[in-house]
């Protein structure tokens, strides 16, 4: 009974109780025209799972995993931190662990475990390998997300086409990554959205009389006025808070 609800929950994720369509479905659906960088639809943030018995705190820094002499077939995992409005998310941190290609975590250690944080541009990239298979699982990398000061989102990413997904109860089909070959290695991808509201209001209110604002699409060559001064946009972006024209000079020349 549970197998065979499962398996039509990996048929049709749409079905799934309460769940929305994942925004790519819906956007190839609808005709909607996909948002820049692409994102769920807003109002889905990723769900959370268990965190499993194998956590540890204190992983080293680094988004490699990989090590001399590890086995496995090369994995790398890249997306993108959003938020309930689909801007990305920057200094966000991501946290990694995951079992070898045994199937093994490592308990003393750290091997395959590490944690960075996504750019300015709210991506990360994780380079490890594909996990082994343990009892009572189907394959998984756990993850710890979180924003500055929001709250930690534990969770797990899947693979596709794996025979386990439809007998793991914990496998959610809104967790899997896309994955594809690439010359013997693996490429997956997962965008995650935090529960981190992002309206235009909350940022920093720029001083009366400046035309810059939170949420605008700004294109080179467009100019505004920030305090008091003007500004020329250098490349093309959407203005979010901490990127105002004085502390972004990347994207902004005094002019
Ligand atoms: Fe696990």
């Amino acid at each position: 009974m549970l197998r065979a609800a499962l398996a039509a929950t990996v048929a049709v994720p749409a079905a799934l109780a309460g769940a929305p369509a994942l925004a790519r479905t819906l956007t190839a659906g609808t005709g909607t025209p996909p948002l820049t960088p692409p994102c769920d639809d807003g109002d889905d943030p990723t769900p959370p799972q268990t965190e499993g018995p194998y956590f540890k705190p204190n992983s080293p820094r680094r988004t490699s995993l990989l090590e001399t002499g590890l086995p496995g077939t090369r994995l790398t995992v890249s997306g993108y931190v959003f938020g309930l409005a689909c801007r990305p998310i920057a200094g966000a941190l991501l946290d990694f662990w995951q079992a070898d290609a045994g199937g093994a975590y490592d308990n003393t250690g750290f091997r395959l475990r590490g944690h960075q944080f996504t750019g300015a541009d709210g991506a990360f990239t994780l380079t490890t390998i594909v996990p082994g298979l343990y009892p009572g699982r189907t394959r998984h990398i756990h993850v710890k997300v979180q924003a500055p000061n929001r709250p930690v989102l534990t969770t797990q990413l899947y693979f596709p086409n794996e025979p386990r997904n439809n007998t793991d109860t914990i496998f959610d089909p809104r967790l899997l990554m896309t994955v594809r070959d690439a010359g013997g290695a693996k490429e997956a991808a997962f965008d995650f959205v935090l529960a981190v509201p992002q309206e235009p209001g909350p940022g920093p209110t720029p001083p009366p009389g400046g035309t810059w604002a939170v949420g605008t699409a700004y294109r080179a060559g467009d100019r505004v006025t920030y305090g008091g001064r003007g500004y020329l946009c250098l490349q093309a972006h959407t203005a979010q808070p901490g990127w105002e024209p004085p502390s972004a000079p990347a994207l902004w020349r005094a002019a």
